[in-house]
Order: C-alpha cells, then structure tokens, then sequence
C-alpha cells in the first residue's frame, strides 16, 4: 500500500477522483491526510471522506521557509511514502523539496516542458497550440522542470476558452492521477530510477 498526503490550493477536483479510487479496496493507495496553503474549497472532499486535513498559510510566518518547515512537519507527522501536489500553487522551497525528492510528485495541465507555471492553459491557448495535456513529475527546485513521469495529450479545439480547455484537460489529469499513483505502488513507475535520468 502506498501511502500519500496530498496538497492542493482550489477546488480539489483532482483529489476528490483520488478518494473515490481510494474507496475500491484493490486499490493499493491509501491517502493519509490533505494539505493546503489556504482554507480551500477541495478541503471539504478530505473532510467527507473522513481524511484529515491542515492548512498552513504562507501569511501566518515571517518568511517562505519558516513557512515551508512547518507545512514539512504537518506532512511528516503522517509519516507518508510520497507527497502529492494536486492544484498546490505555491512554489516550495529548495529546503523543503530536497527533503522529500524524488518523493514528491507534482500533476501540471500541460504537456511539459511546454508551458511551465501558473498559468499553462491559458499560455497554450496564447501561443496558438494545437494540443496540450496534463503531466505529472518529480518536483524539483524549479518551476514545473523536474523528471517527468507521465503525459496525455489534449487536442486543443478553435473554440475552446480557457475555461473550457481546462475543462477537459481536469478529466484527463484525475484519470492519469490516479493510474500513475496506482503504477507507483505497484513498482511498475520507480521514481527514484525516474529521478536519476
Ligand atoms: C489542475 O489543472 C492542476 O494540474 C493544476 O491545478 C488544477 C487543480 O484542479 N496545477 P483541481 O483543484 O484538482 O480541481
């Protein structure tokens, strides 16, 4: 069984997909506690289903590492196998990432290396691509550039919004969530092998 504490920042749409894989007893991912950099929406899946959950907010310390020590101490209170961000948008500290890599793995809605950051959807639709995606990597102490693990591609449509088009890429990235984690744990994905490539 693989362990995992999740944190998002939003609606937690991605995480709620985790939880009901979760339900089905043959799948061998168990999610031990939620985490948030602010009182978020998708919270409420973690509390439905009986999951713990923590917020710790940037605000709240005099700076960015203080902040990420104790959002590092919620999470190893847990004692998890991997950490996963799910909609968490802040950048970590190199501190913080170091301590968890490669066992930190980060899902991002675009086919990367193309379109890193806040805003890739938004960025696709700009450059006028005719495809994105969703991806999911090993975090490390950049912006969305660390070893990647999986991608699906997402035909981009003349019509799409960036509403839309995230739309559509979200129901890719819950499956591709939950599939990866599930070849994780089962050793078919190794993300320290993953790492060192
Ligand atoms: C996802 O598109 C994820 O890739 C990005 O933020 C979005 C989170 O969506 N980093 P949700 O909160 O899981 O609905």
């Amino acid at each position: 069984m693989l362990s995992v504490v999740v944190l998002i920042s939003g609606s937690g749409s991605n995480l709620r997909a985790l939880l009901e894989a979760c339900n089905n007893p043959l799948f061998p991912v168990q999610v031990l506690a939620v985490g948030s950099d602010q009182p978020a929406t998708g919270l409420s899946h973690a509390e439905l289903f009986g999951v713990p959950t923590f917020v710790v907010e940037p605000g709240r310390f005099a700076d960015r590492i203080q902040w990420s020590n104790v959002l590092s101490e919620n999470i190893l209170h847990f004692k998890p196998d991997l950490v996963v961000l799910a909609g968490f948008m802040k950048v970590l500290p190199g501190q913080f990432v170091r301590k968890f890599y490669p066992n930190l793995i980060n899902l991002h809605p675009s086919l990367l290396p193309k379109f890193p950051g806040a805003y890739a959807v938004a960025d696709a639709l700009a450059a006028g691509a005719t495809e994105t995606g969703a991806s999911i990597h090993v975090v490390d102490e950049g912006v969305d550039t660390g070893p990647l693990i999986a991608q699906v591609s997402v035909p981009i449509e003349q019509s799409d919004t960036k509403d839309s088009l995230h739309e559509r890429i979200k129901l890719v990235e819950r499956e591709l969530l939950v599939d990866t984690l599930g070849q994780i744990a089962s050793g078919e994905i190794d993300l320290m092998a993953r790492a060192r490539v």
